[in-house]
């Protein structure tokens, strides 16, 4: 294998011309020219980067950023338009932790991130990987950040058949190893570009790679292969209902989801427990009295561990309707965009 110097270099010399222009990033030239990230928006983007794809991000991103130019601003929100403004980019438990570190950092950091990987591990929704890039591209200390690209990377690099997860322990060791003391901040944004733009899962464009020399499995003619995965379990399917109630004056019926919970916080439909296919279809009682109605079609989502579908039913409910469960909501107190995306399907279905 080649020096690990020959291959920083080369990893931020091909950064140095072709690094992403990403709304929250400090490019390799401004930083040159003595400017420093600001570690909020640094942050706020790495924890919507989770699962989530830099496209998809850049809006919400923005929107955030508007709204809640500062981790003061952010930390003085209401939580309701937090959850709003995060509906559709899924994982909402990121959301709530994201308020409850922006408290924390008001509270606890006068106000500042800290620099410091330990401390930053101490924060809510901050993990491993979230602490490796808020201190490597935020405050430019030489931190691994190991996320599914740079494991990608790694195993090609270093030709590992080990599968995942198995092999993280050792990917990390080599991701440790190459993360140099100068520019670290560019570097672990540099390998992350890499993954996403050359080293890519499928067709890897090995040809314009700056690592195509070092690189053991483009010897061994093994990178598709790589990285191995111990195949994950089917996930299962569960089913349930949803109803839709809407009142003459067009207010529909919502509630709040507790905190605890998938979907926790946020704005839905109320409805029956989701329980697995192969029980019996769950009994729940309409949230209001009214003519129900079960609308032809269904909806169905994918979660982290699980298939859904959806029965939905609706109602058009007189004014007044006494709800059992959740309150109406007039049509200028609600945004379908507020809605989660699984409960933003029931509403299209609906309308
Ligand atoms: N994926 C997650 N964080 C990233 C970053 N800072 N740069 C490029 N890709 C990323």
């Amino acid at each position: 294998m080649r020096d690990l110097d020959e291959m920083q270099t080369l990893l931020l010399e091909w950064y140095d011309r072709h690094a992403r222009p990403m709304p929250w990033r400090t490019g390799p030239d401004a930083r040159k020219a003595g400017q420093t990230p600001d570690p909020y928006a640094v942050w706020m983007s790495e924890i919507m980067l989770q699962q989530t794809t830099v496209v998809t991000v850049k809006d919400y991103f923005n929107r955030f950023i508007a709204r809640w130019p500062t981790v003061r601003d952010l930390a003085a929100a209401d939580d309701a338009d937090v959850m709003a403004e995060w509906a559709g980019l899924g994982y909402y438990a990121r959301a709530r932790n994201l308020l409850k570190c922006a408290r924390t950092v008001v509270a606890e950091h006068d106000g500042l991130f800290p620099a410091d990987h330990t401390a930053l591990l101490k924060l809510p929704g901050i993990g491993p990987y979230t602490a490796a890039a808020v201190s490597s591209i935020a405050f430019d200390l030489p931190h691994a950040v190991l996320d599914g690209n740079v494991e990608r990377v790694m195993a090609r690099v270093y030709d590992i058949h080990t599968p995942l997860p198995t092999a993280k322990p050792e990917l990390m060791e080599k991701a440790r190893a190459l993360t140099p003391n100068a520019r670290p901040g560019d570097y672990a944004q540099a390998v992350m570009d890499l993954g996403a733009t050359i080293c890519t899962p499928k067709s890897p464009a090995c040809g314009i790679c700056p690592w195509r020399t070092p690189c053991a499995a483009r010897a061994a003619g093994t990178m598709a292969e790589l990285p191995r995965k111990i195949p994950k379990k089917a996930k299962p399917v569960r089913h349930g209902t949803v109803y839709l109630g809407r009142r003459t004056d067009g207010a529909w019926l919502l509630e709040t989801r507790p905190e605890k919970g998938l979907l926790g916080g946020m704005l839905g439909w109320p409805g029956s427990d989701w329980v697995d296919t192969s029980l019996p279809h769950p009994e729940s009682a309409p949230p209001a009295t009214g003519d129900w109605e079960e609308i032809e079609g269904e909806v169905r989502h994918t979660f982290t561990h699980f298939h859904l579908i959806l029965r939905v039913m609706t109602a058009d409910l007189p004014d007044p309707t006494a709800a059992h469960r959740g309150a109406f909501r007039r049509q200028s107190d609600f945004k379908p965009t507020d809605l989660p995306t699984v409960m933003r399907k029931a509403f299209n279905l609906v309308r």
